[in-house]
């Protein structure tokens, strides 16, 4: 556990990564994606080393949506892996992006204004503003460690897909390999410096704090069965510095 504030400065979420989920409050967590809104994209562009449109796009498409499918892309900040899945199930198909953070959902309202069955809307990952069943995929990517219960997230993106539907999670992994350590001091080093340039230090601090106890790829595993996925499997990316989930909803009995 960490100490109450971590030694975070005021407004930024003290919290470390758990093994069962954020030890920040989602309200300080909203407020400090609020702040950083506006620079969020070209920020997660740099400190992935360009490398984040392939991430999202493998994401994507092991969602295995189709033509005319139904998606919802939960922390889905500026909408981008939201409007991935949108030309994926056209023509014909819909998907709702929901965030925690007004700011974050503004960012990708304005940016994905006039595209017809793209919603976004201001919402939380522990109680989905959506029904039961309803969609063929769910995707979170770089929120679930926002997430104060990882269980209950995965349980949230169980119950809104139909059953035979898929559950996506792309994360920022706990290092295994030589390469992915290396990696990892990479980014432990470079992202509070690119945000202090970017004039939100302490919000990057916050970014690389709240990777640091994220559980291992074996655990997010058993925690998406334990949340009643089955045939779950994961891969890594660029060296083992991400990690892509994949989880089925049982077919009905
Ligand atoms: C690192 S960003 C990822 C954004 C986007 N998915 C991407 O790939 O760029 C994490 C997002 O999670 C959102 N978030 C954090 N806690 C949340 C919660 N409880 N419910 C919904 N969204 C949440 C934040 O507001 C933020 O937009």
């Amino acid at each position: 556990m960490t100490s109450p504030r971590d030694g975070a400065p005021s407004g930024v979420p003290s919290g470390l990564a758990t093994e069962r989920g954020n030890a920040a409050p989602s309200s300080e967590v909203s407020s400090m994606f609020d702040g950083i809104s506006g620079v969020y994209d070209p920020m997660n562009l740099l400190i992935s080393a360009f490398q984040e449109p392939r991430w999202r796009r493998r994401a994507v498409a092991l969602t295995r949506l189709r033509p005319g499918g139904r998606a919802i892309d939960i922390a889905t900040g500026t909408g981008k892996v939201a409007a991935d899945l949108h030309r994926r199930v056209q023509p014909g198909g819909e998907v709702l992006g929901v965030d925690i953070s007004p700011g974050m959902i503004g960012v990708a309202e304005r940016r994905f204004n006039g595209r017809p069955g793209l919603t976004f809307v201001v919402g939380d990952a522990l109680a989905l503003p959506a029904p039961d069943a309803a969609f063929d995929a769910a995707s979170i990517a770089f929120g679930m460690r926002n997430l104060p219960d990882y269980g209950q997230g995965f349980a949230e993106m169980r119950r809104v897909v139909r059953p035979g539907g898929r559950v996506v999670c792309l994360e920022i992994a706990r290092p295994r390999s030589r390469l992915a350590r290396i990696l990892r001091a990479w980014f432990d080093g470079i992202v509070p410096v690119i945000g202090r340039l970017a004039g939100q230090g302490s919000a990057y601090d916050y970014l690389v704090r709240s990777v640091r106890n994220y559980p291992a790829p074996e655990a997010i595993a058993g925690i998406m069965r334990n949340a009643g996925l089955v045939g779950v499997t994961w891969t890594g990316m660029s060296g083992g510095i991400v990690t892509l989930h994949v989880g089925t909803v049982p077919p009905a009995r």
